[in-house]
């Protein structure tokens, strides 16, 4: 969008900016930096804090500058023809010195055992902007140094500077205001309602954004010191939405995970299940070593006689593979080329939902149009039979965003209350099982019966189609295939999507799940899919099982057909990184590294390649997956051998339409959208 600008001074420099630019923005133009506390560039200003004071004149006639009489807040003053900015002058100095003097009367001053210590904005902004000493020498206020606000954070009452970021963060990003001030003066203070738990499926960003070590992490709390930690960047595998982030990591083990910017995908965001849920990479479960059964223990080998077992054991059409969503694009396809070149056996599959759409089917594997960060700007957006907040937790954030900013339209489908309908244009509340229904009276099919079949009125029905037009996202998630007619809903909706022109995307849940789909892992037709494998090893016509990176006791619904199919199955090899609940039926044990202790690249929901590289050691003996297919093909016929994870994805890139022309090089950055 072509934006008026206008002409300011900045410290004598003249600047084009667009109108209306914070002046705390356009400094950064020239490399400056005017220091903040309470402003976000995420968020709308407040001026609460002070702290980006600015001297603001406006240039005369007769070419002089006429100065405001007091300074300004550089994050609420917009740019407008003709400003004069001085950042750096001697009363800004001054001002910034009695800003902190006054933050720091009440601050307890806690650093050497403050959490924030090394990188907090107050120790840096009083160190380069702040007095070097305190006149105060009254008592400070006391209040709770380590007040539990959640599992997850631990609010420390005296470090607050009021700034309202965390507020902010709850009301404007996340959307469940579930922080705000009570009391006030020297006494206001962050909290929830009635002091209940702050269960926002968001809250560790209040964290990170918080200025200073008020609101800390209860699960990083003094476990290291931001100097004797590492940092390495990586890309968050706990969901679909593949949020780039930080791992930082000290003797070898994770300690915190932080929000990485990636302006495509997360922004900076990351949620609770991502930022708390990454540590079972230090689980007194990894599994360090092959194991090989015998009788009914399972004894430490070595993978050598690990491999033979298997290549002695597998090896035609009763032999399948089933695969988990956390599984590189590399481990993936190598595992596949020992599959089907080397064992013949087809039977290979990586879904796990109740329903299986064929593979054949319209929308699979290629469902996903609507880019993660086109929503900002989309007008309508139709959300159906996914609680967005639970499954697309990134993607959540971005509808809202849609909503708060831009003032989307959300229309929300659903048979059940979720964290859409608090900001929903309309919504649709089906009963359970009859989405398939609803989806086809959006397209007109008999909408009078429908409403009574579904329990929503026919004139909603009527209005959200008639909402309905060319380019609206409409979402779902592979969720819809657990529900009852959750395959036919998604024809109904596929088809609707093309009358309408919109875009339908029916997004992955799993890290690589999409990945799995675009390698095309499901052969056509002539194979077993996850439940004929399942039901086949139940009946012993299956001799050999390899679970590469999934426990089908938690992927899949059907935990009878499980047990029966891991206690039936011969020879069941699993390959995991913790112990799961099947690694007890396992004749094989072969240790695998987690994702960020390898080279591996992922595609995410909206269908964007990206690239992990290795934060940590692996375990043990563990291997990355790709690494252990690479072996085994080996040991399987005398083929070249290969060295690294990147031959692996050039090769796949050379054979899959999908990647044709990509390489690791290419996935730098905000990776790489498939076409
Ligand atoms: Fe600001 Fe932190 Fe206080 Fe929240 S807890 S108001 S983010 S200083
Ligand atoms: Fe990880 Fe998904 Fe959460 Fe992002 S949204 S932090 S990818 S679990
Ligand atoms: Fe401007 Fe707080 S950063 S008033």
């Amino acid at each position: 969008i072509a934006s008026e600008t206008v002409t300011i001074t900045i410290n004598d420099v003249e600047i084009a900016v667009p109108k209306g630019e914070l002046i705390v923005e356009s400094v950064k133009r020239l490399g400056l930096e005017i220091p903040i506390f309470c402003y976000h560039p995420r968020m709308k200003p407040v001026g609460m804090c002070r702290m980006c004071l600015v001297e603001v004149g406006f240039k005369q006639p007769d070419g002089s500058v006429r100065k405001m009489p007091k300074p300004q807040a550089g994050c609420t003053l917009p740019a407008s023809d003709g400003m004069v900015i001085f950042t750096d002058s001697e009363l800004v100095h001054r001002d910034r010195k009695g800003v902190l003097e006054f933050l720091l009367i009440n601050h307890p001053l806690d650093c050497p055992i403050c959490d924030r210590g090394g990188e907090c904005p107050l120790q840096n902004n009083t160190i380069f902007y702040g007095p070097s000493t305190s006149r105060f020498i009254e008592l400070k206020r006391h209040a709770h140094k380590a007040f539990p606000l959640s599992k997850h954070v631990t609010l420390d009452l005296e470090r607050c500077i009021q700034c309202g970021r965390c507020v902010r963060f709850t009301e404007e990003i996340s959307g469940d205001s579930e922080l705000a001030f009570r009391f006030r003066g020297s006494d206001m203070q962050p909290s929830t309602f009635e002091l209940r738990d702050f269960t926002s499926k968001f809250s560790g960003n209040v964290i990170e954004i918080c200025p200073v070590g008020a609101l800390t992490n209860r699960e990083y709390r003094f476990r290291a010191r931001p100097w004797d930690l590492e940092t390495k960047g990586s890309v968050c595998t706990e969901c679909s939405n593949g949020c780039n982030v930080w791992f930082d990591y000290r003797v070898g083990k994770l300690v915190r995970v932080n929000g990485r910017t990636n302006e495509a995908v997360n922004e900076e965001w990351t949620c609770d299940r991502g930022k708390f849920g990454s540590d079972w990479m230090n689980d007194a479960k990894r599994l360090t070593k092959p194991l090989l059964r015998a009788g009914d223990r399972l004894e430490e080998t070595d993978w050598p006689k690990a491999y033979a077992e298997i290549l002695r054991a597998f090896g035609g059409s009763r032999s399948g593979l089933l695969v988990g969503p956390r599984l590189s694009l590399e481990a993936m396809w190598l595992t596949r080329e020992l599959f089907v070149d080397h064992f013949g056996s087809k039977n290979i599959d990586s879904r796990w939902t109740r329903h299986l759409l064929a593979p054949g089917e319209a929308g699979y594997g290629a469902s996903a149009k609507t880019a993660i960060a086109a929503y900002d700007t989309k007008p309508t957006i139709f959300v159906f039979g996914t609680s967005l907040a639970d499954e697309q937790p990134i993607l959540f954030l971005r509808v809202r965003k849609a909503w708060f900013l831009n003032a989307a339209k959300v229309i929300v489908a659903s048979d059940q209350e979720t964290d859409v309908d608090s900001f929903a244009h309309l919504v649709l509340r089906y009963k359970p099982g009859t989405e398939a229904v609803l989806a086809r009276a959006l397209a007109g099919e008999d909408v009078e019966g429908a409403a009574t079949e579904t329990g929503v009125p026919a004139d909603r029905i009527r209005e959200a189609a008639s909402l309905l037009g060319a380019g609206v996202p409409i979402v779902t998630s592979v969720s819809l295939f657990e529900r009852e007619t959750g395959v036919e809903a998604h024809a109904a909706l596929s088809k609707l999507a093309q009358a309408k022109g919109a875009e339908f995307n029916c997004y992955a849940s799993g890290a690589n799940e999409q990945g799995a789909l675009e390698l095309g892992l499901v052969e056509d037709g002539q194979s077993l899919d996850t439940y004929a494998m399942l039901q086949a090893a139940a009946k012993g016509e299956l001799d050999a099982l390899w679970l590469a990176g999934c426990d089908p006791f938690s992927l899949c619904a059907d935990r009878g057909l499980v047990q029966a199919a891991l206690e039936n199955v011969p020879f069941l090899v699993v390959q995991d990184s913790l112990q799961t609940e099947s690694f007890g039926y396992a004749s094989v044990v072969l240790p695998m590294a987690a994702p960020a202790e390898q080279d591996g690249s992922y595609v995410n929901m909206e269908r964007r390649v990206q690239r992990i590289l290795p934060v940590l050691n692996a375990p043990g003996e563990a291997k990355p997956g790709w690494k252990i297919a690479a072996e085994a093909l080996m040991r399987s016929a005398p083929t070249r051998p290969v060295f690294s994870a990147e031959e692996v994805f050039a090769k796949l890139s050379a054979s899959k339409a999908a990647f044709v022309g990509l390489s690791y090089n290419d996935l730098a950055g905000e990776g790489v959208l498939l076409g």
